[in-house]
Parts: C-alpha cells; sequence; structure tokens
C-alpha cells in the first residue's frame, strides 16, 4: 500500500496476498533441455532498447539480464548481478533481481510488436514461492507462456529462477501481464505526486475600506530612502495625510543629519538601537532601501549592494526592535519594484531584492508581533502613480502580509496546490551536450548526476569546493562504468573568477553546454534575533553571486534548462532559516527574470530530502518538527520524479512539499498566514487572539492557575510533538524536556496567539519551566485578570541560575547562539 501523505485517508492498497510455509519442491531444472529449445540468441540490450523506447528507462541497477535465448514460447535469461549493486548479498533475494525476472516477458515480444507506444507490464501474480537465498554465481530465469491464456491485450506466463546447479532459487506461477501506454505507466508506475506541487498565485484584493480617523492616529514614519522621486512622492503623500517622516540614508556612520534626517551603516548592527532609541515615537517603518529607481541594467555589485541594503538593514532592524523591548511595536513595511510575478514574467525586473521577501517571510513566523508587511510596486508604471496606493496600504488596518500593485490593482499572494497534466514526452537530454551540476559532488547532486545519466547524458560537470567525498568517488566511478564522461571541477560558484573559469573550460574542452541544475548551498541556521551578517553573507554567497555568475555566463548559450535548488523556506517561511530564505527567495525571483528574458529558468522550493542532504543532517529534532507539522520528507525516487516531471512542464517556480494540511492547521495556532488561507480545511476556523482568556474567565480564581499551567502544557507538548500533555512536568525545565530556541520561538508565539498578549523574545528564557512561566503571565502579563494568591517573586527567585534582564546585549546574544542548535 501507499499513501501520498496528503491525506491520513488516501492508503491505497496495491497488492493483497497470503503468506504460507511452502515444502521445498526437490526435482532439478534440467538447463541443458532448455537450452536445447532456446536457441535462439538474442542481445540483452535489445531488450532494455526496446524498455527504453516505451517510456520504461531502467537503470543500471535494474538491468540483470545479461544474456538471452529465445524458444518458441518461452525465452532463458542468463541473469548477472550488475557492478553497480553493491548491496545484493544484504538480501534474500535482491527487488532488482525479482524485477528483472519479470522483464524476461518482453524478450518474447522483441519479435512480436513494433509498437512504440505500449508494452507488456506484469499486473498479477498468482503464487510466488521462494525457495533458497542464491549463492553467489550465475542465476538462470526461465519464462515460458502458457499459448491458451495469450492475447493480443494479455498474456499468462510461470518464471523459474534457478542456480548453475539447476536448484530453484525462486519460482512465480500464474504471473499475468496486461499490455499498457506510456501514459499508463506514468500515471502508475512513477509516484503519485499530483498533490505536492504548489505555487504563489496572487488574487486581486482590493483594500477594505477603513475608518482612518479612528484607526490611524497621525505620526511619525520612520522611513529608510534613497533619494529620489519614490522617496519625494511618498514624504509629500503622507504629509498630506497629516504624518510626519523621519528619513534615514545609508552611509558608513551613524549620524543625525538635521531634526528629520539620520545616517546609518546598514551592516552594522550596533548602529541601529540607537536608531531606534533616537527616534522612540515612531508609528511605523517604512523600508524603501530595496527600490533602486534607476532601472540600469543590473551587475553583480548592484546585486551585492542589494542585500546590504535590503537584507542587512532589515536583519539589524528587527534585531534592534527586539532588544529595544521598550519600544512600542509597530507596523514594518518592506518595499520593492518589480520583485514578484504578479501578471507576468516580465514584472520581475529587479530580482536583486527577492531576497528581502524571503527574509521578510521567516520575520512574519519569527516575530508575528513585529507585523511585518511586505509590496511589491510595478515596474511598468510610473512611480507616482503607486504611492496613493501604497500609503493607503501604509494607513490601513491591514491584515495581509504579501500584496503587489500592478496597474493600478492591489493583489495578495495565495499558495496553492496545482495539479499539473504531466506529458509523457521525452525530456530532451542529449548525448552530445554537456550538463553542469554546482553542488554536484553533494547528496542532491549525486542523485540528479545518476538521473541524467540514466536518461542519456554523456558528459557531466560536477563542481564543488573541496575534494568528492568516498561516497561521491563511489557514485563517480559507477557512472564513468555506465559510459560517462565525469568532469570534477573543484570551485566556489560565488567567486567570479572560478565561476569564469568552469564555463570556459566547459565550452573549451566538452561538448555544448545544454543545462545547469544549480544545486550549492550551504547552511547556518539561526533565529533572526541571533544572526550575524557574516552568517547571511555565508549562506548567500552560493545562491545569490553563484546564481548570479551562472546567469551571466550562459545567458548567451542556448541552454535546454537552468534550474535553481531553491528551498521551500523561501516560499513558506521556516523559523532559525532567515538568512537561507532570502537565499533561496534570490534565486525565485532570478528564475522568473530570466523567464521574462526569454531565457529558460526553474526555481523549485523543495521540502526537505530524506536520507541524506542538507535537511537529513539537520538532526532528529528538526525531523519530527516537520513531521510534527504534518510535512513529510521526499525520497530519492520521489524527488528525482518530481524534477522529470516539472522539467517537462516548463514552469518557473514550483513547491514540491508533500505537507497534510489538516495536520499543519491543527498544530499551526501561534501564527496565522494569510497566503495559506486557501489551503485551510473547510472546517477548520482561526482561532481568535486571545481566545484562551474567556476560558480562564469562565472558571473560579482557585481554578485559574491549574487552568493556565495546562494551557500552557498543552502548547509545549504540541510544539515537541508530544501527544499527551500529562506527560510535561510543570517543574521541569523547558530544556530539560528537549525545548530548544526554535521550539522557544514557537511557544512563545502560541501563548501570544492564544493568551492574546505580547511576550518579549528573551520571557521564556527568564521563566525556565512551566511553573515559573505561569506565575510570571499571571502576575506580569494576564494583568486584567485576578489569580488566587501569587507569590511575588523577582525572575531571579524564579529562576536562580540566571536573570536575563541583567545581561548586556552582547551576552544575550552570545547565551541564545549557545543555546540555539547545540552541537550544530
Ligand atoms: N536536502 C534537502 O532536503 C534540500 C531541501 C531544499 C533545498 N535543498 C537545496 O538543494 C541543494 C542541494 O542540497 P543537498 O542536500 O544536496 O546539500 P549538500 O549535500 O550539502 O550539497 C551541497 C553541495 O554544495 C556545494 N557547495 C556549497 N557552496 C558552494 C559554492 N560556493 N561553490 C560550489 N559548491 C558549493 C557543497 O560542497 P563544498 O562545500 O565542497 O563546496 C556541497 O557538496 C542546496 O542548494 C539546498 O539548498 C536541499
Amino acid at each position: 500500500m501507499s499513501n501520498n501523505g496528503s491525506q491520513v485517508s488516501s492508503w491505497a492498497v496495491h497488492a493483497t496476498g497470503k503468506l504460507s510455509i511452502a515444502k521445498a519442491e526437490q526435482s532439478l531444472i534440467s538447463l541443458e533441455k532448455i537450452q536445447a529449445r532456446c536457441s535462439q540468441k538474442i542481445e540483452n540490450k535489445e531488450v532494455y532498447q526496446y524498455l527504453w523506447d516505451r517510456q520504461i528507462k531502467l537503470g543500471e541497477n535494474f538491468r540483470w539480464i545479461d544474456q538471452v535465448w529465445l524458444g518458441e514460447g518461452e525465452v532463458l535469461c542468463q541473469m548477472k548481478i550488475p557492478q553497480t549493486v553493491l548491496d545484493s548479498a544484504k538480501y534474500q533475494l535482491h527487488p532488482a533481481l525479482i524485477d528483472s525476472c519479470f522483464q524476461s516477458i518482453v524478450a518474447l515480444e522483441l519479435s512480436q510488436s513494433d509498437d512504440k507506444n505500449e508494452t507488456f507490464v506484469p499486473f498479477s501474480v498468482e503464487k510466488f514461492t521462494f525457495y533458497n537465498h542464491p549463492q553467489n554465481g550465475i542465476l538462470w530465469c526461465y519464462t515460458c507462456v502458457s499459448k491458451e491464456q495469450q492475447s493480443e491485450e494479455k498474456l499468462k506466463a510461470n518464471i523459474q529462477l534457478f542456480d548453475q546447479q539447476g536448484q530453484l532459487v525462486a519460482q512465480v506461477t500464474g504471473l499475468q501481464a496486461r499490455k499498457a501506454n506510456p501514459e499508463t505507466l506514468l500515471m502508475t508506475l512513477g509516484s503519485d505526486l499530483s498533490n505536492w506541487f504548489y505555487q504563489i498565485n496572487w488574487q486581486a484584493k482590493p483594500l477594505p475600506s477603513t475608518n482612518r480617523d479612528q484607526e490611524n492616529p497621525t505620526g511619525n514614519w520612520l522611513v529608510f530612502a534613497l533619494t529620489g522621486e519614490l522617496a519625494e512622492h511618498i514624504g509629500e503623500e503622507l504629509q498630506q495625510k497629516g504624518d510626519n517622516c523621519i528619513w534615514v540614508s545609508p552611509g558608513s556612520e551613524y549620524q543625525k543629519l538635521d531634526a528629520q534626517h539620520y545616517q546609518i551603516n546598514p551592516t552594522v548592527a550596533e548602529q541601529f538601537p540607537q536608531l531606534l532609541q533616537d527616534n522612540a515615537d515612531i508609528k511605523g517603518i517604512v523600508h524603501l532601501w530595496g527600490v533602486n529607481e534607476t532601472n540600469e541594467s543590473i551587475a553583480l555589485k548592484e546585486v551585492q549592494t542589494a542585500q546590504e541594503l535590503g537584507c542587512a538593514t532589515l536583519l539589524h532592524l528587527v534585531q534592534a526592535l527586539v532588544q529595544a523591548e521598550q519600544i512600542d511595536v509597530v507596523p514594518m513595511w518592506l518595499v520593492t519594484i518589480g520583485t514578484q510575478n504578479v501578471l507576468a514574467e516580465t514584472d520581475v525586473i529587479q530580482p536583486q531584492q527577492g531576497s528581502l521577501w524571503g527574509l521578510g517571510q521567516v520575520i512574519c513566523l519569527e516575530h508575528p508581533e513585529l507585523n511585518c508587511f511586505r509590496v511589491d510596486l510595478d515596474s511598468k508604471s510610473p512611480v507616482s502613480e503607486a504611492i496613493p496606493r501604497l500609503v493607503d496600504e501604509l494607513l490601513s488596518n491591514n491584515h495581509e502580509d504579501q500584496i503587489a500593485i500592478r496597474e493600478g490593482v492591489r493583489y495578495v499572494a495565495r499558495l496553492v496546490q496545482k495539479q499539473y497534466k504531466i506529458k509523457s514526452q521525452q525530456l530532451s537530454i542529449e548525448s552530445e551536450a554537456s550538463y553542469l551540476i554546482t553542488g554536484g559532488l553533494g547528496a542532491l547532486g549525486l542523485q540528479v548526476a545518476q538521473w541524467l545519466v540514466t536518461q542519456g547524458a554523456q558528459n557531466l560537470v560536477l563542481i564543488g569546493r573541496r575534494a568528492p567525498s568516498e561516497m561521491a568517488r563511489e557514485t563517480i566511478e559507477k557512472l564513468e562504468q555506465a559510459g560517462s564522461k565525469i568532469s570534477v571541477l573543484s570551485g566556489d560558484i560565488s567567486e567570479e573568477q572560478d565561476a569564469v573559469r568552469i564555463i570556459n573550460q566547459i565550452q573549451d574542452s566538452l561538448p555544448p553546454l545544454k543545462g545547469v541544475i544549480h544545486a550549492a548551498g550551504v547552511l547556518d541556521d539561526g533565529l533572526v534575533q541571533n544572526l550575524s551578517w557574516q552568517q547571511f553573507t555565508k549562506v548567500m554567497a552560493s545562491k545569490v553571486a553563484g546564481t548570479w555568475h551562472l546567469h551571466q555566463l550562459t545567458q548567451d548559450l542556448p541552454l535546454d534548462f537552468f534550474v535553481c535548488f531553491s528551498s521551500m523556506a523561501s516560499m513558506l517561511g521556516s523559523p532559525g532559516q532567515g538568512n537561507y530564505a532570502a537565499a533561496n527567495a534570490f534565486m525565485d525571483a532570478l528564475a522568473h527574470y530570466r523567464r521574462g528574458q526569454g531565457l529558460p529558468g526553474l526555481s523549485i522550493n523543495w521540502g526537505p530530502w530524506a536520507t541524506a542532504g542538507m535537511a537529513a543532517r539537520l538532526g532528529d529534532e528538526h525531523l519530527s518538527r516537520w513531521h510534527n507539522l504534518g510535512l513529510q520528507s521526499i525520497g530519492f525516487n520521489e524527488g528525482i520524479q518530481a524534477l522529470e516531471e516539472l522539467l517537462q512542464l516548463g514552469v518557473t517556480q514550483v513547491g514540491v512539499m508533500p505537507i497534510n494540511w489538516s495536520r499543519w492547521f491543527e498544530v499551526q495556532t501561534g501564527t496565522t498566514m494569510p497566503m495559506l488561507k486557501d489551503l485551510a480545511p473547510s472546517k477548520s476556523k482561526p482561532s481568535q487572539e486571545g481566545w484562551f482568556i474567556q476560558h480562564l474567565e469562565a472558571v473560579s480564581l482557585e481554578q485559574r492557575r491549574q487552568l493556565l499551567v495546562k494551557e500552557v502544557c498543552s502548547q509545549v507538548a504540541q510544539v515537541l510533538g508530544i501527544a499527551d500533555p500529562e506527560q510535561i512536568d510543570p517543574q521541569v525545565g523547558l530544556f530539560d524536556i528537549g525545548i530548544d530556541s526554535l521550539m522557544l520561538t514557537e511557544l512563545r508565539n502560541r501563548l501570544q496567539s492564544s493568551l492574546g498578549c505580547r511576550l518579549s523574545a528573551t520571557a521564556l528564557f527568564n521563566y525556565a519551566n512551566v511553573n515559573d512561566l505561569v506565575d510570571y503571565l499571571a502576575r506580569d502579563v494576564l494583568k486584567t485578570i485576578s489569580f488566587e494568591e501569587l507569590e511575588d517573586a523577582s525572575p531571579a527567585e524564579l529562576n536562580p541560575t540566571e536573570d536575563l534582564t541583567e545581561l548586556s546585549t552582547d551576552e544575550l546574544a552570545a547565551l541564545l547562539a549557545d543555546e540555539l542548535y547545540e552541537g550544530a
């Protein structure tokens, strides 16, 4: 049976049978007699070519048939372990050997059918008997068709697998095979990935009218703006509405230039708290440093400067806001122009700011209390037209966090599931072409390399900075044995000279480059409040500069595909991965930008892959967190199948994410993502902010504390993925029961949501077990609710080991960093 992961109820039964112990048959098979009848020798290649032509593309591991002799309605195959199969001793009977026995029926078809559109495939077996684990050496597979039960559409056969001495290893009685065409095979042979694909759709949604006088008292906006038309217009427009702008420009030192104008260095974190202290009374922040109004052609320098002006500024601003707990939280608006594909690919003219959207997505998850909104303005209309709409957004009581304005219309982002109709047309992978895989020595890179070879690629170039690992060397050896030329070129794709050298080397010594798979990447996770800009640049290097180099250096080549291995982190956000989400979001935007220029481009927002690779290396706590959220891992076969399907579809950005949404919405109550509204199961209602307060008020004073303990335990259990909240001992430290800093952030968001309150980023560190935390909540947070006699204890008394409020910013950051991803 199988389950495609999206629905608990979608288990499909594929086969049923009864197991019993059989008596071994003693009689030996006479090889000589069979050989005497089956005298027509054919090449095994013919069998595999026949299958290949009918879209059954078997890799080396599945090709056990070594020699074939045909008779009248019978076939004898000599079976040999393929060199690429190294684990056959681990199995009683290797699964690919069983598959290869079934392949023997194809030999009988060779002379009968030229129809490339269909072939016989196994449909059912009456009985399968296993006798003995085969000893090393040659095995024989003898297949005999029942003439009476053979028709155009069906055939029935018996198969015997035996060793050189004629001793039976296994026997299949009553194998029924049926004709099938490639379309049917694609539907039945591949996994059903129809619920795994997602896209962002932009839906027109007018801004709801608001009563400005009541909801928007006038005040000061802190506006990060470069000089230009946009800043000028926005200032005028806000002034007309009675608001005032305090301008911030980029520069090397922090300076107050005049009463309304500051200068700050985007990459120096220490300058930002000062800016907030000097401007404690603000009603909102507008980040316009992401906008380049010049519309000049983009060069690497602009791409890199854009990361500093965009992401570094936002990172340091958020860190300063989190530290400055006394500052009332104000909405933060990130504005870009031409970064999102809303109406057409040609909308995207400034891909360099895509990263800001990725970081914004993670901030929404880690700090929902900061109210971070993103707006992408129309690159095709004059700025002056967009400003009144933007200002309306700023002054609205808005609930959407991803907005785009196009031709005067407001759009909001929605994640939608896409069910594509996969065509059976063969991918154009050419033997006389080269294919480049950056990160080609990594887990996914090697999988893609193997797949490309099975598709007929003969020249692969694999890029990495370090020498191949043992595993990589073995894979490369296998691919070379299969007849492909594998060039391992050492280099850092984020370094221009390395990228130029690699592309030149391909052009000088290999067949024309026809495809790029950009799978180079690194992780350096941390919560936004702790990440350094250095951690950002480290993660962004391969995906921002690296992708840009690849784009620049190949844009004049006739590529068939240019695929970026992006992550669901940029599409959905991923707490603890702000830098990684930003880096991947740049690639997403670049894929659209390339399409807009008529170049191939595909960015795949992968969910976590199972078994090996970045996600698998993160450790069990991450995997169980994902599983708890209803997110499954992607198996290698399924991932490769998805890649193949997406390449055939010619789409630009697709999320490949096996998610069980019922589970997701059941668990994910701390944050509401407007983008996911259309995926929420119809019966799941988003819980109201502060819903738990009503429960507290409904019980007596004496019962309230106990009820609050229960609620906190239940939230802790949810975060830990524990079904029974009673397992949580309120006396035991949160870190001791397995909560890490990432989970702490989730717990904080959950409590903020259920209690309808604001909790500082450090609160949960201060009150390190449920009892202490409940006392703090009851005494200092839920001030409007009475509780029966609460002891008046300070944080230090409650948690004598450390009072975090006494720590300096640096000490606090170091402590948080220590706690985060211990050992990672
Ligand atoms: N595995 C997953 O679950 C998953 C999920 C979503 C997205 N992805 C994306 O898929 C890609 C491949 O992931 P993976 O799991 O295969 O990771 P991996 O095993 O860590 O492989 C990544 C490879 O990239 C190489 N690399 C890193 N920076 C480079 C640079 N600047 N220049 C050249 N090579 C560089 C690394 O080798 P060196 O360090 O030797 O250079 C490494 O071999 C990544 O981009 C990742 O973001 C993976």
